[in-house]
């Protein structure tokens, strides 16, 4: 089971492959609602846009869609993740409007200024997450907006909460601890909302603006 818990955190060969596809069925409702939720609240639209870990790319798939005139990038550690990323949205790749990238946080900093940075369930493989924070921070541009998707740990599965802290990733007990994290890099507000009822969310999002 540790070796799921790696596998989410950077998925790789054939076990990599099958949890990918696993990942867009599982979180492909999330990370759509994540985006429509980010859309409603940046009616202005944006220009320049990064997804963090966007794995099997239903995200990147979504903001493509919700924000047509955008250049986007899908910055990813896996290459087999920017290898599905890439399937699910290769006409777009093939244009020049997404581009895909090997690598994690350290990459955002060449992209600077961005308007807006998405990371679905990636928090929790940030094992220094304070230093996470504060790079993309700092690759946004003043009132650039990182939306923060996640779960909290009473909400995963319990093989989740069981494997993933043997494995080092760190999870969350409330939407308090990710305010902190946050606030405590610069950010000036931080809102939240929730998919799905409250006694058995789907995901969370933290919308937080520079
Ligand atoms: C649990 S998956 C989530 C994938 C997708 N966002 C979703 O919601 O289905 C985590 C993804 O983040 C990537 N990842 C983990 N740590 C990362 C980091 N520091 N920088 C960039 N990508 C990272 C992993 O390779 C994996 O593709």
């Amino acid at each position: 089971m540790s070796v799921i818990a790696r596998q989410f955190g950077r998925p790789s060969g054939i076990v990599g492959r099958l949890v990918g596809r696993g990942m867009a069925r599982g979180n492909g409702s999330f990370n759509r609602w994540l985006v429509d939720e980010i859309a409603a609240q940046l009616p202005g639209g944006v220009e320049r846009a990064v997804e963090l870990g966007p794995g099997p790319g239903v995200g990147l798939e979504s903001l493509l869609a919700r924000f047509p005139t955008a250049r986007i990038w899908g910055i990813d550690l896996s290459r087999e993740m920017l290898s599905q990323s890439r399937g699910r949205n290769s006409g777009q790749a093939n244009a020049g409007r997404l581009t895909l990238i090997q690598g994690g946080v350290e990459s955002l900093q060449a992209l600077a200024p961005i308007d807006l940075i998405m990371a679905a369930h990636v928090l929790y493989f940030w094992h220094e997450p304070a230093q996470a924070v504060a790079q993309i921070y700092r690759a946004l541009r003043p009132g650039g907006v990182f939306a923060l998707g996640y779960q909290l740990r009473l909400n995963m599965p319990p093989v989740a909460q069981k494997n993933f802290p043997r494995e080092g990733h760190v999870l969350y007990d409330s939407d308090e601890a990710v305010s902190t994290l946050l606030m405590e890099a610069g950010f000036k507000s931080v809102r939240f909302s929730v998919m799905g009822p409250r006694e058995a969310p789907e995901g969370r999002l933290a919308l937080a603006s520079k």
